[in-house]
């Protein structure tokens, strides 16, 4: 079923100049970008974003480098979009990340791990709705 999904592109990959390079993996995998931007959080969008980690002992380090700079939203939709984009991310840690994915290519530590994907349908909608309005969600025809 076509599905929507929910990426962010991290601070460190904003930063090492990788967002052209993450956008076409993306493209190449066939999840369109219906709405996309640029946004620096603040340490209550980073805390509201990530409260289901708020127990987490690594939670405060999570928010420190998510609000440390610019970070890339996108909605992006397809066939089974939710897992096409897990399997191209790769493991969140990218020492265990396959060969070829993007924490893998891109990433150097469990924290510092270049992206984000939801993790199901239902995270998926909660996360787009976080960041984008409705109307900020393009109809993709063609
Ligand atoms: P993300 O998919 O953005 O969701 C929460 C983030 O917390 C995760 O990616 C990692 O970058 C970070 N993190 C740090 N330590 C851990 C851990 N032990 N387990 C899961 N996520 C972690």
């Amino acid at each position: 079923a076509i599905e929507r999904t929910f990426s962010i592109i991290k601070p460190d990959a904003v930063a090492n100049n990788n967002i052209g390079a993450i956008y076409n993996r993306f493209e190449t995998a066939g999840l369109k970008i219906i709405a996309s931007k640029m946004v620096h959080l603040s340490k209550e969008q980073a805390e509201g974003f990530y409260a289901e980690h708020s127990e987490r002992p690594f939670f405060g380090a999570l928010v420190a480098f998510m609000t440390s700079g610019p970070i890339m939203v996108q909605t992006l939709e397809g066939e089974n979009a939710v897992l096409a984009h897990r399997e191209i991310l790769g493991a969140t840690n990218p020492a265990e990340a396959a060969e070829g994915t993007i924490r893998a290519d891109f990433a150097k530590s469990i924290d510092e791990n270049a992206a984000h994907g939801s993790d199901s349908v239902a995270s998926a909608e909660r996360e787009v709705a976080y960041f984008f309005s409705a109307e900020e969600l393009c109809v993709r025809t063609r």
